[in-house]
């Protein structure tokens, strides 16, 4: 079998705090292959951001890895230095997140970012890099990319800005793409381009890719396979067809609404009485029991680990039957 490009086994993260230690990620794994896509889903605050910061080693203090491993082609990251962690960030893992100006110098030109970038990793000279940063905006559909080259951040619209984003996290040519809501601060019209290119990039160059995003649709369209995240457990995963069309959990079955797939329009996760525990808060057994119209005693009482289910895996005791 080939190594996954990513593999998160039993990844934990905690926050102390006056409180107590919340754990804001809980035993969750994943394995990424070359050129594929997974989709993270779950509501604000399961942990979905927290999953990707502590795979490219951006934790914000005091959050921290509790336990686990994270391996990049087989080679772990969990434990490298910071100085280490950087330079596998720069080079293997290239990152896209939801306001592109996070991701942009305002003060150099794209250009310089670009072939700054290309010039540190790929070992090239700076004409040669120059020529690999206008190919670059080329291949990510910056119109004119010769005379925009030499632009500033704040000169390209927000759309453009969040290609010159992707353009940025291609260059070093990584394996890995964690991408945290890339579009949701886009105008809705340009949105779906963007997530297009993602993916033809990415099929292009067999990078695998980790897609955070609360948008139903762009995983249907865009994803393989897709994680569905619950107060900071994996609750589901499973190829698309399966966790869309068919899911376990009664909490991915909730997401999905009576008609998963059916209404084109409503793109958005679907809403579910009651709220996601606080951290400081969480049930015993199943994060997800007083919300859960299946849920009985045992789920009260014993926490459910992933279980193998058909293609996937659910960390439910009573899942739901095949429709
Ligand atoms: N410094 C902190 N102290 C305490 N709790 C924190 C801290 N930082 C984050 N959290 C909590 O960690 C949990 C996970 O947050 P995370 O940002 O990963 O959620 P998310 O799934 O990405 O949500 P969203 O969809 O809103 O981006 C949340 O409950 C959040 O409140
Ligand atoms: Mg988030």
């Amino acid at each position: 079998m080939n190594t996954p490009v990513l593999s998160v086994d039993a990844l934990s993260v905690e926050i102390p705090t006056r409180h107590g230690l919340l754990k804001p990620v809980d035993q969750v794994s994943w394995d990424i292959a070359k050129g594929e896509i997974l989709g993270v889903v779950g509501e604000s605050g399961a942990g979905k951001s927290m999953t990707g910061n502590a795979v490219i080693g951006l934790l914000d203090r005091p959050a921290r890895i509790s336990g686990g491993q994270v391996r990049l082609n087989g080679t772990r990251i969990d434990n490298l230095t910071p100085a280490q962690m950087r330079k596998v960030r720069g080079k293997q893992i290239g990152m896209v997140f939801q306001d592109p100006l996070t991701s942009l110098n305002p003060l150099l030109t794209i250009g310089d970012q670009l072939s700054e970038t290309i010039e540190t990793h790929l070992a090239v000279g700076r004409t040669e890099a120059r020529k690999r940063a206008i190919a670059a905006l080329d291949e990510v559909g910056i119109p004119a990319a010769k005379d925009r080259i030499d632009s500033y951040p704040f000169e390209f619209s927000g759309g453009m800005r969040q290609r010159v984003v992707i353009a940025l996290a291609l260059c070093a040519e990584p394996s890995l793409i964690i991408a945290d809501e890339p579009t949701t601060a886009l105008d809705v019209s340009v949105q779906a381009q963007v997530i297009a290119l993602l993916k033809r990039i990415c099929r292009e160059r067999g990078a695998a890719v980790m897609l955070i995003t609360h948008d139903m649709g762009v995983i249907a369209e865009t994803a393989d396979r897709v994680a569905v995240m619950y107060a900071g457990r994996l609750a589901e995963i499973g190829p698309v067809a399966q966790v869309l069309g068919a899911p376990r959990h009664p909490y991915t079955h909730g997401l999905m609404g009576a008609t998963p797939l059916a209404s084109k329009g409503r793109k958005r996760l679907a809403q579910i009485p009651g709220a996601m525990p606080r951290l400081g808060a969480l049930p015993n057994g199943c994060a997800f029991h007083p919300r859960c119209p299946k849920a009985q005693d045992k789920c009260k009482s014993d926490p459910r680990p992933t279980v193998q289910d058909g293609a996937g895996r659910a960390a439910c005791w009573f899942p739901m039957e095949d429709a």
